[in-house]
C-alpha cells in the first residue's frame, strides 16, 4: 500500500540527505520509491521553483508567492504525487505543506485563512500520512546551508536571522499541534543517528514492508 511521507525544517537541516538514506532503506526492502521535492517535482512546478528562489516575485509580495506555490503543488501533486501513490509507489517530498505555514504564515504572515482554503482546495485528501520535522538551531543551519552552497544564498537563506528564528519556532509549533502525523528529530548529530532515528518512527507508524 503507497505511503505519503514529507521532510521539513529550516534551511541546512539535512532533509535533502535524510529523505535519500530514508528511500534507499525502502528501496533496500523492496519498496517502490517516487522521491521528489518542493517547490519542484515536476517540469511547470520547477519553474515556479526558480522564479520564486531567484526572488523575482519578492515585490509582488508573500500573498502571491503564496497563490504561486499553490499553484505549483496543484501541478506537482497532479502530475507527480497522486499518479505514484495510485501505482502504490510510496512517495518521500522534500518539503510540502508545512513549509508554506511556516514561511509564507508564520513569518510572511499570509493569512491563515487563505492557506487554510488553499490546503482543502488543492491538497484535498492527499494528506500525507507521516511528516518528518527536522530540528535545527538556526544559526547551525545557516552555517551549514553556507558551507554547502557558499555562491549561492536563494532569496530564503540570504533572509535575516529573526526570520530563521522565526521558521524555526513554527516548524516546533506545527510539531506539537499534530503528533498524530507530525515527529520532531533532533538533527544536531550524525546523519547515522538521524536517520536511524528516522527508521524506527518510519517502522513504528507505517510498518514498511507489513502491510502486506
Ligand atoms: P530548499 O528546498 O532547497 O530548502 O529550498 C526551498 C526554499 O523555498 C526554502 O527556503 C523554503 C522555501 N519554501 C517556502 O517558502 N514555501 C514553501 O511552501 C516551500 C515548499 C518552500
Amino acid at each position: 500500500m503507497s505511503r505519503f511521507i514529507t521532510f521539513e525544517g529550516g534551511e541546512g537541516s539535512g532533509k535533502s540527505t535524510q529523505s535519500r538514506l530514508l528511500a534507499d532503506a525502502l528501496r533496500a526492502r523492496g519498496i517502490d520509491v517516487c522521491q521528489t521535492r518542493e517547490p519542484g517535482g515536476s517540469p511547470t512546478a520547477e519553474q515556479v521553483r526558480q522564479m520564486i528562489l531567484s526572488g523575482a516575485v519578492e515585490r509582488l509580495g508573500p500573498v502571491t508567492e503564496t497563490l504561486l506555490l499553490y499553484i505549483a503543488r496543484g501541478d506537482h501533486l497532479q502530475t507527480t504525487i497522486r499518479p505514484a501513490l495510485s501505482h502504490g509507489e510510496w512517495v518521500i517530498c522534500d518539503r510540502f505543506l508545512d513549509s508554506t505555514r511556516a514561511y509564507q504564515e508564520h513569518a510572511g504572515e499570509v493569512a491563515p485563512d487563505l492557506i487554510r482554503a488553499l490546503e482543502r482546495a488543492v491538497i484535498a485528501d492527499t494528506w500525507p500520512d507521516l511528516t518528518i520535522i527536522l530540528d535545527i538551531d538556526p544559526r547551525e543551519g545557516l552555517k551549514r546551508a553556507v558551507e554547502r552552497n557558499p555562491d549561492s544564498a536563494d532569496r530564503f537563506e540570504s533572509a535575516d536571522m529573526a526570520f530563521h528564528e522565526a521558521i524555526h519556532a513554527a516548524f516546533r509549533t506545527i510539531a506539537r499541534n499534530d503528533p498524530e502525523r507530525c515527529v520532531l528529530i533532533d538533527a544536531q548529530r550524525t546523519p547515522e543517528e538521524i536517520a536511524d532515528e528516522i527508521w524506527n518512527a518510519v517502522a513504528a507508524r507505517l510498518q514498511p514492508g507489513g502491510e502486506g
